[in-house]
């Protein structure tokens, strides 16, 4: 038997390759992707082989991610309970999908993740390698095996499995956003200690002066900054640090769970609030007020198909088709002032604008005809004027 891993290298799922092959009898080949998480690849593919890995896989998937995730998830304003950019979440598909792809190659019977029975990562792996390859076989240890802090411990030591300084708290990162959960942060009461910060300055420790960025968006997506192209990863990666630098894009909140349970989870994502926040303000300039309005819907579904793990299904193609054709026009610059934990929007222009002084202006270059409101109003609020009257039996 073989089976493909998910494997990051980290404690957990390093566990995972000697209990596939103590408890399956299988051969373990390791896929580790690179995603902007800043790891040492070659590290990891040597630690993979010490642990009995028949094969080792390392592929730098950052393009893809940006391309074919993030920058829809851009386009679509994406925010679980519109607060959390998904950054964990949209990782999850593209993993699967490479699970499948090497199993495919090395004509593996499975493949494998780390995952708890707790969470929506399991659901997202899952969903994505049976919407790819119904005929793979899934296994998850962790989830099989019940796999808590203690058990994961005593079975690195019996094994001789390097347990390296495993905090207290259990870390996902991706170019979109570093997640943080568990540990003293179960108390949703309780302020999170400054250690569980490794992206963002605390606000007060932020610099004192603003940094001015503007950003270039073609057809709803990033293109440029501060005037020059500029790669989707390299922008990303540059505006993570420049706005962590500013204590841009923590994130505190209680997360509802596919699965049902409400979860504490901390987020550090930068380059995601930034890139959102300069978006959907161009947005604002450009579509109509019905597409504005009409759109939020389409967003928060796409966002929650996204979050519960439904990449593949079929109602999010539809989805993007709809935002993809709002996009067509979604070209200009967003100039933002970053400072002690915002970034605002300062400034915004493009070749589609809907903004028109004429008519905006309240000083004498108006153009607009006021008389035309007052016909307006009255038949606009008709039916409540002749609800009223009724109520009061007039
Ligand atoms: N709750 C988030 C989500 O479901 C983040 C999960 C992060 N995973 C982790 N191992 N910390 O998208």
């Amino acid at each position: 038997m073989k089976t493909v891993l998910a494997y990051s290298g980290g404690l957990d799922t390093s566990i995972c390759i000697k209990w596939l092959q103590e408890n399956y009898n299988t051969d373990v080949i390791t896929l580790t992707l690179e995603l902007g998480q800043q790891v040492d690849l070659k590290g990891i593919e040597e630690k993979a082989k010490k642990l009995g890995a028949i094969k080792t896989y390392s592929i730098d998937a950052r393009e893809e991610f940006v391309d074919n995730y993030l920058n829809p998830a851009i386009k679509a304003n994406a925010l679980y309970e519109g607060k959390y950019p998904i950054s964990t979440a949209l990782s999850r598909p593209l993993i699967g999908k490479w699970l499948v792809e090497i199993a495919g190659r090395e004509k593996a019977d499975a493949v494998a993740h780390g995952s708890t029975g707790k969470g929506n990562d399991q659901v997202r792996f899952e969903l994505a390698v049976r919407a790819l390859n119904s005929k793979l076989r899934i296994i998850a240890p962790a989830r099989e095996w019940d796999l808590t802090r203690d058990r994961a411990i005593r079975y690195a030591e019996q094994h001789g499995i390097p347990i390296g300084s495993k905090s207290q708290y259990s870390i996902d990162e991706n170019l979109w956003g570093r997640s943080i959960e568990a540990g003293p942060l179960e108390d949703p009461m309780k302020k999170p200690e400054e250690e569980v910060f490794g992206w963002t300055n605390a606000p007060e420790k932020a610099p004192d002066k603003p940094d001015k960025i503007e950003i270039e968006f073609n057809k709803g997506i990033p293109v440029g900054l501060n005037k020059g192209k500029i790669g989707g990863v390299e922008l990303i990666q540059g505006l993570n640090e420049i706005g962590g630098r500013h204590g841009i894009g923590r994130i505190d909140m209680i997360e509802d769970r596919l699965v049902g349970i409400k979860s504490r989870e901390i987020y550090e994502c930068p380059a995601a609030i930034i890139l959102l926040e300069a978006h959907r303000e161009l947005e604002r300039l450009i579509l109509t007020r019905e597409e504005n309005l009409f759109k939020e819907n389409i967003d928060r579904k796409w966002a929650q198909l996204v979050y519960f793990g439904q990449w593949y299904e079929p109602l999010k193609d539809d989805l993007d088709a709809f935002i993809d054709k709002t996009q067509e026009g979604v070209t200009g610059k967003v100039v933002m002032e970053l400072y002690k934990g915002n970034a605002r929007v300062i400034g915004r222009s493009s070749p589609n604008s809907l903004y028109d002084l004429g008519l905006a202006t309240y000083d004498k270059g108006d153009k607009f005809d006021h008389k035309l409101a007052e016909g307006f109003i009255r038949l606009w609020g008709l039916p409540s004027e002749i609800a009223g009257r009724r109520k009061r039996k007039e």
